[in-house]
C-alpha cells in the first residue's frame, strides 16, 4: 500500500459511501473520469478489485469493505490530529464543518458572517440538505455539528435545542381561505397540495399529523426544495407546509400567506447536534456557544421566531 496516495484514498472513501462514481466525483469536484482513474490506479496498487457492479448498482467486494473500514478509522485519526493541532493554535486557524437541514439555511449563514469577522483564520464548510442526509452524515462522522429537528432515535447523540422551528400552511395570497379562522384540518384535503421529497423532515412532519387526524392530502407535486415549493404556491398550483423560517425575508411578501389552520402551527426546534462522546474542537465549541447565544438574541428581536405568535398571520 505504500504507492497509494491519500488522494485516492479520499477519492475511493467518497465512492464507497456514496455507492457512485457519478457523487463522489461530486462531492470531491472532480471530474467522473478523474475518480475512476484514481480508484483504478488504487484497485491496481492493492491487487484485488474492490468494486463490483451487479446490474445497475456497485457494490464493495471484501478487499473493498476492508478497505474502506481502513479509510475510515485513517481519516478520523487524521481529524484528531487536525484538531489537536487547531486546538494547539487556539482559534487563529482550524476547520468548521457544518452541516444543516434545509430550513436552517435562512438563518445559520446570515450568523456566520460576524463569526468569520471574529475569526478570520477559520476556514468553514457548510453543507445544507435534508433530513435523511443529515442523519447519513452524522451516523458517518462527516461534520463537526449537526443542525435539525427531528432527533435520531437510535443514535447515541449530545443535542441542545435552540430555536423554535414551527410549520405553517403556506397559500397564495388570492387563496379562497385566506381570512378564516381555525379552518378545520380536513379541509386541507380538498385543497391540491405540495409535498417535500422522501427523506425531508418537513415531509415527515406533515405526514405525521396528517395521519394523526386522518387528512389524506391531495398530493399534485413533490419538489425537493422549500424555495422551490414558495414558487409553485405563487403560480398557484397548491399549498404547502413549511418552516415559518423558510418566510421569514417575505413576511411582508404579497405573494403568500399563512392560513389559520386548527393544530397548525406544527411545533418543533432546531437543535445543534454531535455524536455523543465527540470530541468537539476549540473551533467547533466556540462556534456552539456563539450560536447559542446568536440564536437568544435573534428570539429577543424577532417576535416572528416564536410559533405562538406565528400561527395568526394572514
Ligand atoms: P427537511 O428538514 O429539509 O429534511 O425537510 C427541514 C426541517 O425539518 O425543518
Amino acid at each position: 500500500m505504500n504507492q497509494a496516495t491519500l488522494h485516492q484514498l479520499k477519492v475511493f472513501e467518497a465512492a464507497a459511501r456514496h455507492g457512485s462514481f457519478t457523487r463522489a466525483a461530486e462531492e470531491l469536484f472532480l471530474t467522473q473520469p478523474t475518480v475512476s482513474m484514481q480508484i483504478k490506479q488504487l484497485t491496481k496498487t492493492v491487487g484485488l478489485p474492490l468494486f463490483e457492479q451487479v446490474g445497475k448498482r456497485l457494490y464493495l467486494t471484501e478487499a473493498g469493505r476492508e478497505l474502506f473500514a481502513t479509510c475510515r478509522s485513517v481519516f478520523d485519526t487524521l481529524a484528531q490530529f487536525e484538531m489537536k493541532v487547531a486546538d494547539l493554535k487556539g482559534l487563529k486557524q482550524g476547520q468548521l464543518r457544518l452541516a444543516v437541514i434545509t430550513t436552517a439555511k435562512y438563518f445559520i449563514p446570515r450568523l456566520l458572517g460576524p463569526f468569520c469577522q471574529l475569526y478570520p483564520g477559520i476556514e468553514i464548510s457548510l453543507k445544507v440538505t435534508n433530513h435523511e442526509n443529515i442523519l447519513e452524515r452524522l451516523t458517518s462522522n462527516l461534520d463537526d455539528l449537526y443542525i435539525m429537528s427531528q432527533l435520531p432515535e437510535h443514535l447515541d447523540i449530545s443535542c441542545q435545542p435552540f430555536m423554535e422551528n414551527p410549520m405553517v400552511v403556506v397559500a397564495p395570497s388570492n387563496h379562497p381561505l385566506v381570512g378564516e379562522k381555525d379552518i378545520p384540518i380536513k379541509r386541507l384535503a380538498e385543497e391540491p397540495f405540495i409535498m417535500r421529497e422522501p427523506g425531508s423532515g418537513t415531509r415527515r412532519s406533515v405526514q405525521k399529523l396528517f395521519d394523526d387526524y386522518g387528512v389524506e392530502a391531495k398530493v399534485k407535486l413533490e419538489l425537493g426544495s422549500n424555495e422551490a415549493i414558495k414558487q409553485a404556491i405563487a403560480g398557484g398550483l397548491g399549498i404547502s407546509v413549511l418552516s415559518r423560517h423558510t418566510l421569514m425575508p417575505e413576511v411582508s411578501n404579497t405573494e403568500l400567506t399563512v392560513l389559520d389552520v386548527e393544530h397548525f402551527p406544527i411545533k418543533r426546534n432546531w437543535y445543534m447536534v454531535h455524536p455523543a462522546g465527540k470530541q468537539l474542537s476549540v473551533v467547533a465549541r466556540t462556534y456552539a456557544e456563539y450560536l447559542l447565544d446568536a440564536a437568544k438574541e435573534f428570539v429577543a428581536q424577532t417576535p416572528t421566531s416564536n410559533g405562538e405568535e406565528l400561527e395568526k398571520h394572514s
